[in-house]
C-alpha cells in the first residue's frame, strides 16, 4: 500500500469541486442547505473513489492479482478483459465496484427528488418569451427514441428523453444540468460544464485560425453546455443544436436564451436530419459517440459528410481509443462504465476503426485526422483557462 504522503500528494492534485462551485444561471436548482450537502457528499465520494481508493485498487491489482494470473498462466493478463476476469473475484474490486455503481445511482435518484420538488417553479422560469432574434425550438413529438437510447443512460432516471410532467417538461435537463453531469466529472468541466467546447475551440483558434464557420451544428447537445461556447466565441456565425430528447432541448433553449445566446435547437436523429446538403462548414459532438452504436456512428458519419458544405470539417470530442493505452489494466479501468455504469456503447465504441468509418461515409484519407489536444476549464474570468488532462478528438475535413 502506498504511504499516507503519497495519498495526500495525489489528493492535492484533485481539483476540489463544491457544490457552491457550479454555475450560478436562472434555472439553477435552488437547494436546501440538507440537498447541497448531499451534493457535497457525492462530489467527495467520487473523488475519495477516484483518487484515493483508485491508486490502491492498483497496487492491489499488480502486487497480488497479476503475480496470482501469472503463476497460473505463464503471462499477465494481455487484455483489458482478461484483467476483468481476473480481478472480479477480488473483495476489493467488489467493494471499490459496488461503492461507485451506487453512488451513481443515489447521486441521480436524490438529484431526481430535488428537480421533482420544484420542478413546477422550474417549469415557470423556463417559460420563453419568443423574442426577435432568439434562436428557436423545433420539437418533433413522432421522433422515435432509437434503442440504443431506450434505458436509463448511466444510471440516469428515464434517460434524456422521458418526460414526467405533461406540459413543457424539462425535468431530465434539470437532472442532467444540475447534479448529473457537474457531480460525475468533478466539476472539471468548468462551472458551467462547457470545457469540452472550449477545449475544441482553443484548439481550433491555435491550429486553425483561418477557419471561421459560419454555420454549426451541434449533434447530441443535450442541454447545450457545449453548444452555447461556439455562439459566444464566434457571435456572428448560426449556431443550431439537435438532439432526440424534447425535456433536454427545451431545457437548453431555455437556458441559452435567458443567458443572452440565440441559439437554434432542434429535436432531430443525428442519423438522418432535415437540413438540406452542404449546409454547415462546422458538425461538432462532445461526448456523444460513445452513447451510440456502430451501426448509428456509421449512419451519423455519413449524414455529417451529407451536410457539410465543401470546405467543411466534421469534429468528435471523446475519450482516446483503447489502442492509445499499451496497458491492459489501464484499458480495463477506463472499460470499467461499460460493464458497470449502464454504458453499453462505452467499450465497442472506443474499439472502433472510426477512421474507416469515415473512409467509408466519403471522407478521403488524407483528410482524416485524430489528435489529443489540452483539456480547458474555463473559469468565469478566463475561458480558456488550463485543467487537468487531454481530450480526443477524432475529425474530417470535407474537401
Ligand atoms: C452524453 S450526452 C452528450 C452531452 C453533450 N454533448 C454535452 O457536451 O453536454 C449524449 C446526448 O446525445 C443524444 N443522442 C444520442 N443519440 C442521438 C442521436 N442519434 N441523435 C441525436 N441525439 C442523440 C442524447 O439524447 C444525449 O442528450
Amino acid at each position: 500500500m502506498k504511504s499516507q504522503s503519497n495519498i495526500q500528494s495525489k489528493k492535492e492534485l484533485i481539483p476540489d469541486a463544491r457544490w457552491r462551485d457550479f454555475g450560478k444561471h436562472f434555472l439553477r436548482l435552488e437547494n436546501s442547505h440538507d440537498e447541497s450537502a448531499s451534493q457535497d457528499f457525492y462530489l467527495e465520494m467520487y473523488r475519495f473513489l477516484g483518487k484515493v481508493l483508485g491508486p490502491e485498487r492498483k497496487t492491489v491489482y499488480e502486487l497480488k492479482i497479476k503475480k496470482e494470473f501469472k503463476e497460473k498462466y505463464g503471462h499477465s493478463p494481455k487484455d483489458r478483459h482478461q484483467v476483468r476476469n481476473a480481478v472480479k473475484n477480488s473483495p476489493f474490486f467488489q467493494f471499490w465496484g459496488h461503492m461507485r455503481s451506487n453512488i451513481n445511482q443515489e447521486m441521480f435518484y436524490k438529484n431526481q427528488l430535488i428537480v421533482e420538488r420544484q420542478i413546477k417553479n422550474l417549469e415557470s422560469k423556463a417559460k420563453v418569451r419568443p423574442k426577435k432574434n432568439m434562436g428557436k425550438l423545433a420539437l418533433n413529438p413522432d421522433l422515435k427514441v432509437p434503442k440504443y437510447q431506450s434505458f436509463d443512460m448511466h444510471w440516469m432516471p428515464g434517460g434524456y428523453h422521458t418526460e414526467i410532467s405533461d406540459k413543457g417538461d424539462i425535468s431530465a435537463g434539470a437532472l442532467y444540468d444540475s447534479g448529473g453531469i457537474y457531480l460525475m466529472t468533478n466539476g472539471s468541466l468548468g462551472p458551467f460544464n462547457d470545457g469540452a467546447a472550449y477545449s475544441l475551440i482553443n484548439f481550433l483558434r491555435k491550429d486553425l485560425p483561418h477557419f471561421k464557420p459560419k454555420n454549426i451544428l451541434d449533434l447530441g447537445c443535450t442541454v447545450g453546455h457545449n453548444t452555447l461556447p461556439f455562439k459566444e466565441f464566434w457571435p456572428l456565425a448560426k449556431v443550431t443544436g439537435i438532439d432526440l430528447g424534447a425535456p433536454v432541448l427545451r431545457y437548453a433553449h431555455a437556458r441559452s436564451t435567458k443567458m443572452g445566446y440565440a441559439i437554434n435547437y432542434s429535436q432531430q436523429n443525428a442519423e438522418k436530419t432535415d437540413f438540406k446538403n452542404s449546409s454547415f462548414d462546422l458538425v461538432v459532438s462532445t461526448m456523444f459517440l460513445h452513447e451510440t452504436s456502430k451501426k448509428a456512428i456509421s449512419k451519423i458519419f455519413k449524414e455529417t459528410y451529407r451536410i457539410l458544405k465543401p470546405g467543411g470539417l466534421m469534429v468528435h470530442v471523446e475519450q482516446p481509443p483503447f489502442r492509445y493505452f499499451d496497458d491492459p489494466y489501464e484499458q480495463f479501468v477506463r472499460d470499467w462504465d461499460t460493464h458497470n455504469n449502464n454504458e453499453p456503447f462505452w467499450g465497442p465504441m472506443h474499439d472502433l476503426d472510426l477512421n474507416k468509418i469515415a473512409y467509408n461515409s466519403g471522407f478521403k484519407k488524407e483528410n482524416i485526422f485524430e489528435k489529443m489536444i489540452p483539456l480547458i476549464k474555463p473559469e468565469v474570468k478566463n475561458k480558456f483557462s488550463k485543467g487537468v488532462g487531454e481530450w480526443f478528438i477524432f475529425a474530417g475535413w470535407k474537401l
